[in-house]
């Protein structure tokens, strides 16, 4: 009888594999790879100012175009592509390195669509009957103003239609300010292209989670695996106050959702969804990043990722213990998901971002203790290598994780290693988990007193 690896393919190794893009989750990504016996060499497409690393090689490749993408697997004939970005993705990268029959982790770039477009994203929704805010599309200033006048006064959430690389969002208080939103993106056009047509939707409220799904799907079957449930800090200021970032932080599990809440995503969500994959003959290949809320009435997806989050995937890696090809290869297959192993205990990552980050990042701060960091894996992001130093090159420098018997010790264990770093005018959020931490401190008073 042939085990799980002979199944997957995994004794042909050793194996090399091409990675897209730069930022702290595709380095988590390499180093959760490189783990794997079986991994020879990554190639990473994307590299930034990380540490040079025995399986890693640095490649120069424009990983966003899917025929320089194609052409660099046909010279380099990797045995497996991996994408940690949408860029790629809604390019339609994954479709170029299929058609060469290599294995790709990622959705095509139909798939992708419902990350590439909201519109798309909300209609599948409707059609496939996935809870999801109530919601109004705009494709003409005239049609956003005729709905906003004609609804109560209200808090509304206007966004972009197309990717707009984290500003696509605005939660508009009250009509004036979704109307001077819808006015900004569509007239003025602020966003370009990606703004010319709106989703204006009901803002929910409740507690935020980001659900990563694996989903392999082929013309026999479909199948899907949930991932530890991790919740991302979007706003850069402690007390989740201050604009909206990438991800200032994450950690899972998180145990405010209850095993109900989860039959419920799983029921309401996850199944429908898969049913109307396979319906729209939509093939799916990856990983799903469903952002919702779990409101009074239940959980609504606020948006879909084709990809995983970045901080979330820093988390997700260090709580899979299986080893990573053996999960990644499957699903880029299409070929029935194994049993996953999840870690016990908690993991944290904390995301140190640079001055001015996020309106105006600044470049070229020399960071300073590396080298002290004790206990904490160091995932580079904006950085980059001068010499002997590494400098800030980006928005989100570096992300900072540890997984530990519970969360209060990943996170102690963190902020003990980001006080050995510096850099000028280095921010980051000192309240990284502060929802599940107050709701463990609840439980442990409760049973005090019970
Ligand atoms: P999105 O890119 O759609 O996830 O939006 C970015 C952030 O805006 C989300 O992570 C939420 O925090 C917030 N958001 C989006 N849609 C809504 C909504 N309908 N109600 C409340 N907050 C929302
Ligand atoms: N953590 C948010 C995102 O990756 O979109």
């Amino acid at each position: 009888m042939l085990g799980t690896n002979e199944i997957i393919g995994l004794t042909s190794l050793p194996m090399h594999i091409l990675l897209l893009g730069n930022g702290a989750r595709e380095h988590a990504l390499a180093l959760w790879l490189a783990r794997s016996p079986r991994v020879e060499q990554i190639h990473w497409a994307g590299h930034n100012g990380a540490p040079p690393h025995p399986k890693i090689l640095a490649v120069d490749l424009p990983y966003t175009d899917p025929q320089a993408v194609a052409n660099y697997c046909r010279k380099n004939t990797p045995q497996l592509v991996l994408a940690g970005g949408e860029a790629p993705l809604c390019a339609g990268v994954g479709d170029a390195v299929r058609e060469m029959s290599v294995p790709f982790f990622g959705p095509g770039r139909l798939s992708a669509l419902l990350e590439g477009s909201k519109i798309f994203a909300k209609e599948k929704m409707t059609h496939w009957g996935v809870p999801t805010a109530a919601w109004h599309r705009a494709d003409s200033l005239e049609s956003a103003e005729h709905f906003l006048r004609s609804h109560p006064d209200s808090p509304w959430v206007v966004k972009a239609d197309g990717l707009a690389a984290g500003k696509g969002v605005i939660i508009a208080q009250n009509t004036r300010e979704a109307l001077q939103a819808a006015r900004a993106m569509i007239a003025e056009g602020v966003l370009g292209a990606a703004g010319s047509r709106l989703v204006i939707e009901e803002f929910l409220q409740g507690e935020e989670i980001s659900i990563h799904v694996l989903l392999s799907t082929s013309a026999s079957h479909s199948q899907f695996a949930i991932l530890p449930l991790t919740q991302d800090h979007k706003r850069l200021g402690e007390g989740d106050t201050g604009p909206n970032t990438g991800g200032m932080g994450a950690y899972g599990p998180v145990p405010n959702v209850t095993t109900t809440q989860l039959n419920q995503i799983t029921q309401q969500i996850i199944h429908p969804v898969l049913n109307g994959l396979r319906q729209d003959g939509m093939d799916y290949r990856g990983v799903l990043y469903v952002g919702a809320m779990i409101t009074a009435h239940g959980p609504r997806v606020l948006e879909f990722n084709c990809r995983f989050g970045d901080p979330e995937c820093q988390v997700l890696v260090h709580l899979i213990a299986n080893d990573p090809l053996e999960v990644i290869l499957p699903v880029a297959n299409g070929q029935p998901i194994p049993p996953l192993s999840i870690a016990s205990g908690a993991a944290a990552c904390v995301v140190i971002a640079a001055a001015g980050y996020p309106a105006n990042p600044r470049k070229g701060d020399l960071i300073q203790g590396l080298d002290l960091v004790r206990n904490s894996y160091v995932y580079h992001a904006g950085t980059m290598r001068d010499g002997q130093s590494v400098l800030t090159n980006g928005g989100r420098v570096l992300s900072l994780v540890h997984h530990a018997d519970a969360l209060e010790h990943a996170l102690s264990q963190i902020y003990a290693d980001i006080s050995r770093i510096h850099f000028p005018g280095m921010q980051y959020r000192r309240d990284i988990g502060h929802r599940a931490l107050q709701k463990n401190s609840a439980e442990l008073c409760s049973q005090r007193h019970t």
